[in-house]
């Protein structure tokens, strides 16, 4: 089964520090990270204890692993497709994470990155074992966002315009990649992606809620695009295909509202 599937994020962890394998694995995986548009994201591990670092939602932690990129074009898509590519490789291994972006101290996780004025940390992770049972304050907030929840791939995912439900041959083709798209993370499980196939044309379209957008963190809902490309771009991958990124903003009827955050060519 497609690990992509199954991932959940995890808060409540057995308190076991990382073993130095599955450590250097992780530093070796957050280096390496790629995105299509070549924006650098810089990952750190950092001690709680040693920073004063806390999320009220987590139990058991004993690590974090933060990232930070600079303020430029593009930088939510990038920061998105990297961190979760470093997330999967990191469940696929049996290391559990959770994306943290408001339910944090921010300021001491901050200092911790060292910080710079042209920089923004969106987010961090937890990395470490899963426990064997969740916390209760977990399987609450778990059922406040109806976190095992999706929208059907028919609410979100169209052929040449908004609206327009797939055709039985894109289905076929794309089924996959978008069902991996579906169960990708996203801030408050808003799941905020559209997506408009158009011949081998893949576009993916932001659909803001308010609410998202700060300072410190810049458009979350334009990060879980970014996490839910990752997703399509990796199950086309592992599935034989390729996705390059086109130059061009395709002409596609949507609604105004949308923002189009960018489309590749898939082969
Ligand atoms: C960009 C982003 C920010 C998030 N911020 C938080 C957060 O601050 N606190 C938290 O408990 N969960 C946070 N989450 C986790 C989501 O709530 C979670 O992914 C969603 O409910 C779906 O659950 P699942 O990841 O188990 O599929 C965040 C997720 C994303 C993608």
């Amino acid at each position: 089964m497609n690990r992509m599937l199954n991932r959940k994020s995890v808060r409540t962890y057995d308190g076991r520090m990382l073993t130095e394998e599955d450590r250097a694995f992780l530093s070796d995986v957050a280096k390496t990270a790629e995105n299509p548009w070549g924006i650098p994201v810089d990952f750190c591990f950092l001690d709680p204890k040693e920073h004063g670092l806390k999320s009220p939602v987590l139990n058991g932690e004993t690590l974090y692993l933060a990232a930070k990129v600079r303020r430029v074009p593009h930088f939510e898509e990038a920061y998105g497709y990297s961190f979760e590519s470093v997330v999967i490789r990191a469940w696929e291994r049996g290391i559990g994470t959770v994306w943290i972006g408001g339910t944090m101290n921010r300021e001491n996780f901050e200092n911790a990155v060292g910080l710079k004025a042209d920089e923004v940390m969106p987010c961090v992770t937890p990395v470490g074992y899963p426990a064997d049972k969740r916390s209760l304050r977990e399987t609450v907030m778990r059922k406040g966002v109806r976190a095992d929840w999706r929208y059907g791939l028919g609410e979100i995912a169209f052929e040449d315009e908004a609206g327009k439900p797939l055709s039985a041959a894109s289905a076929e083709k794309y089924g996959e990649a978008l069902e991996a798209v579906r169960w990708a993370p996203s801030a408050v499980n808003k799941q905020p992606w559209r997506i408009v196939v158009s011949g081998d044309t893949v576009c993916f379209y932001e659909k803001p809620d308010t609410g998202y957008v700060r300072d410190a963190t810049g458009d979350l809902q334009r990060i879980d695009v970014g996490i839910a490309m990752y997703h399509f771009v990796r199950a086309v991958s592992d599935g034989g295909g390729s996705c390059i990124l086109t130059p061009e903003k395709p002409e596609i009827p949507v609604p105004v509202e949308w923002k189009f955050v960018a489309a590749f060519q898939v082969r």
